[in-house]
């Protein structure tokens, strides 16, 4: 008896996943890791960008979203571009620029370096430009193509589809880097914009209730669905666990340190290593930590679908609203009090290695962890 497995099964076409198919169509190199260090990825010649590419598939990027890297050599140019799908650009390497061409006809110019993050406006035409005759420039872009290709399968109607979405665009501001704020509560104030220049300078607003000293920032980016959040955990601290649906794709912005990653039922912590270069993505449901090692702040960017302003899926509106509510109380998080003592003693065999001093005393009774 034939027996049915879970691969795609094209002579019946059952099970497709049109996403996965059109990916290995392209011709480039498919990476798929629980963490991965796009810095060091191999990409190949990309003919659709005219360009070099490699797609990086984290293990918890969930049904919407997932990750390519876009290689521009010295000196060298995408071909223009338009697409009916989002995406959220973060440069990891390099300087340049691009030029997004509104519905109205109007070019947009701005240029970009190490750690600025942008969006490309749905379906609009753009072209990204390495500014550099001598060094590579490597973007990592984080789209929303796996939904929308296994929604309508169809490359013509994704990627020559002339509807202008006039609304996307947002003011001229936008595309230079400015942006509005609406402050909306702790956790959740916006910053909507096309651009941000240098995540690294950028102003955060205080979220005590995830972490001791934590801060953070949601962006609104092209009036998109897609979400970007940035978090910042002091030196010294970590954040507390929580957990939440898959699909958010984590990069490391500054400093350096680990996140741990359990289930209920497991017995022992996963821990990845993070350093500007490394994404992951908390699979479904699974506890994550983020703790920082550096002798500096160190902040991360989570992308993902599902805005502050479109959150597109219940668990993503219902993430947001009870995103401070204890585990015991029915929510996702788990407050100091509450953690595993085990958590902070690796914590403090993590500093001893780093030689920066944990400032976490004054929340964890930091003696009685290391007399467990
Ligand atoms: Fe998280």
């Amino acid at each position: 008896m034939a027996q049915l497995t879970l691969a795609t099964d094209y002579d019946r076409r059952f099970l497709l996943d049109p996403y996965l198919d059109w990916t290995q169509r392209e011709g480039i190199p498919v990476y798929e890791d629980f963490g991965i260090d796009i810095l060091g990825v191999e990409t190949a010649r990309w003919d659709r960008f005219d360009a070099r590419g490699a797609f990086i598939h984290a293990k918890g990027r969930g049904d919407f979203c997932a990750t390519f890297a876009l290689e521009l050599t010295p000196g060298g140019r995408t071909s223009p571009q338009r697409h009916l799908f989002e995406e959220v650009v973060y440069v990891l390497e390099g300087h340049g620029s691009t030029t997004i061409e509104g519905p109205d006809g109007r070019k947009h110019s701005f240029e970009w370096g190490p750690k600025s993050l942008f969006a490309l406006p749905l379906n609009t035409r753009y072209q990204h430009f390495n500014g550099s005759g001598r060094e590579r420039a490597l973007l990592a872009s984080t789209h929303d193509l796996p939904a929308v290709m296994n929604l309508f399968h169809n490359e013509r109607f994704i990627f020559d589809n002339d509807f202008a979405f006039d609304e996307r665009m947002g003011p001229d501001k936008h595309m230079g880097g400015d942006g509005d704020f609406t402050s909306i509560r702790p956790g959740s104030h916006l910053w909507e914009t096309n651009f941000v220049p240098d995540l690294t300078d950028f102003g955060l607003k205080a979220w005590e209730a995830r972490g001791a000293g934590s801060s953070n920032i949601a962006f609104v980016l092209a009036d998109g669905t897609m979400h970007t959040h940035m978090s910042e955990i002091p030196t010294g601290r970590y954040k507390k666990g929580h957990r939440h649906g898959d699909g958010m794709h984590v990069f490391a912005v500054t400093g350096t340190g680990y996140s741990l990653f359990w289930n209920d039922d497991e017995q022992d912590y996963h821990s990845v290593p993070w350093r500007h270069g490394v994404m992951y993505a908390p699979p479904h449901l699974t506890f994550h930590q983020h703790f920082n090692t550096a002798p500096e702040p160190a902040r991360y960017i989570a992308v993902g679908i599902g805005s502050r302003r479109y959150p597109f899926i219940r668990m993503r509106r219902e993430a947001v609203l009870g995103s401070e509510v204890n585990i015991r109380e029915g929510g996702m998080q788990v407050d100091y009090a509450d953690q595993d003592p085990r958590i902070h003693a690796i914590w403090l065999e993590e500093m001893k290695k780093t030689g920066v001093p944990s400032d976490m005393g004054r929340y964890i009774d930091e003696t009685d962890v290391t007399k467990s």
